[in-house]
């Protein structure tokens, strides 16, 4: 199954799609985690993702269809991907239409998880991440433990991402609306556009995924 995990800026993909790996058997492949792995790195292409990505822009499809491509190859994605944070743009829903039209496969289903923005703001600003293994946190909903000790792997690096202030919340949502929205209308006519409320408890919005897939 091949499946875009659809949304603003803290709609709760990343939550989802880590907890859709193991009730669907593939992986997730985030253009936004190997971007910032690959700046981690050091690296010359990392220090370019970076120009955008501290500014809240997006970053241009070239480099980003590079990186997508050469993820989808590895075999765990054989049997299909859940798709977080790719496509952002019309141009990238095409590349990736013919990129999995070459392997007999194509987008099944989309889910977009509909969160007001101001519901956005509080989460991205409230988010901590262990830069470890990339457990997600929020100082509300979800704190880390007191020991300051991350759940799934000990580590004690959990940070706050640079671009998660209220201000770079602000310019992310401007190229989510004027960018990465229309997607929802390229995949419409193919009937695999389901809306899902992304407000209330993680497992209950999980339900609502699996059910819009017909897992449940
Ligand atoms: P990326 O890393 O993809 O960020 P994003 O799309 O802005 O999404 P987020 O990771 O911020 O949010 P999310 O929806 O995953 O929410 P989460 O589950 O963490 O991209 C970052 C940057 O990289 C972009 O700005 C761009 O520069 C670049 N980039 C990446 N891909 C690109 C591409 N394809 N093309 C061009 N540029 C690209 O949840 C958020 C918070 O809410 C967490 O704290 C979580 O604990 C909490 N939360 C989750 N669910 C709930 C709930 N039900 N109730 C309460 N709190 C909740």
């Amino acid at each position: 199954m091949d499946l875009i995990l659809f949304g603003p800026p803290g709609a709760g993909k990343g939550t989802q799609a880590k907890i859709l790996v193991e009730k669907l058997g593939i992986p997730q492949i985030s253009t936004g985690d190997m971007m910032r792995a690959e700046r981690a790195s050091g690296s010359e292409l990392g220090n370019k993702f970076a120009h955008y990505m501290t500014q809240g822009l997006l970053v241009p499809d070239e480099l980003v269809l590079e990186l997508f491509a050469q993820r989808l190859e590895k075999p765990d994605a054989k049997e299909g991907a859940i798709f977080d944070g790719f496509p952002r743009t019309v141009d990238q829903a095409d590349a990736l239409d013919a990129i999995l039209s070459k392997l007999g496969r194509r987008v099944d289903h989309v889910i977009a998880l509909q969160v007001p923005v101001e519901s956005i703001v509080e989460r991205i600003v409230g988010r901590r991440v262990c830069l470890s293994c990339g457990q997600t946190y929020h100082m509300r909903y979800s704190p880390p433990p007191p020991s300051g000790e991350c759940v799934s792997c000990g580590s004690t690096d959990i940070v706050q991402r640079k671009d998660d202030t209220e201000e770079k919340v602000r310019t992310r949502f401007e190229a989510y609306e004027e960018n990465t929205f229309p997607i929802l209308a390229h995949y419409e006519p193919t009937g695999v556009v389901e809306k899902v409320d992304g407000l209330g408890e993680v497992e209950d919005i999980t339900g609502r995924i699996l059910s819009a897939l017909g897992k449940n």
